[in-house]
């Protein structure tokens, strides 16, 4: 079964690397589906988000990355999957994350939302903060994956 696990990425941390690898262990294949709204005013562009999301999943054969525009059950029909999936963390991201889910299924009811709870160490992790932290001379290191650190580096250096 195909599910794809939607977001902006910006960048990937390693709470969704935690999830990549928890469902990639669940389906058969999985897209990691990098939203290219421009309007959510992204650090990186979508090339960068898809290619850093690439150079830290390396070694997981099920797993793909892709980019997509418009609406996300529309791409999930195209590329015929069943689910999608989304990380949750703390009870704060439920609310939104029930809308979505049901407005979703309210648009394509064949399609199930699935949820999937990273592990707790990275509970606490978002992009917002870690650009925020990395911005403000804080230390970032082992809260996102070794290629999106050094090109966080760069980017300030
Ligand atoms: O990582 P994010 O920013 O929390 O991901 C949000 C995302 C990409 C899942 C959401 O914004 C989305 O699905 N956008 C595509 C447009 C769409 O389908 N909107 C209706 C969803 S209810």
């Amino acid at each position: 079964m195909l599910a794809v696990y939607p977001g902006s990425f910006d960048p990937v941390t390693c709470g969704h690397l935690d999830v990549i690898q928890r469902g990639a262990r669940i389906f058969d294949r999985l897209i990691i589906a990098v939203l290219r709204n421009e309007q959510k005013n992204p650090l990186f562009s979508v090339e960068e988000r898809v290619e850093m999301v690439r150079a830290s999943i390396g070694g997981i054969d099920n797993v793909e990355v892709d980019s997509f525009d418009g609406l996300l059950v529309q791409y999930a029909k195209q590329k015929g999957a069943k689910a999608l999936i989304r990380g949750i963390r703390a009870i704060s991201d439920y609310e939104f994350e029930l809308q979505m889910a049901l407005m979703n299924r309210r648009l394509a009811p064949e399609i199930e939302t699935v949820f999937l709870m990273a592990g707790e160490a990275y509970s606490f992790i978002s992009s917002r903060l870690v650009k925020e932290v990395i911005r403000l001379g804080g230390d970032i290191q082992g809260l996102v994956p070794a290629p999106v650190e050094t090109r966080l580096r760069r980017m300030l250096s």
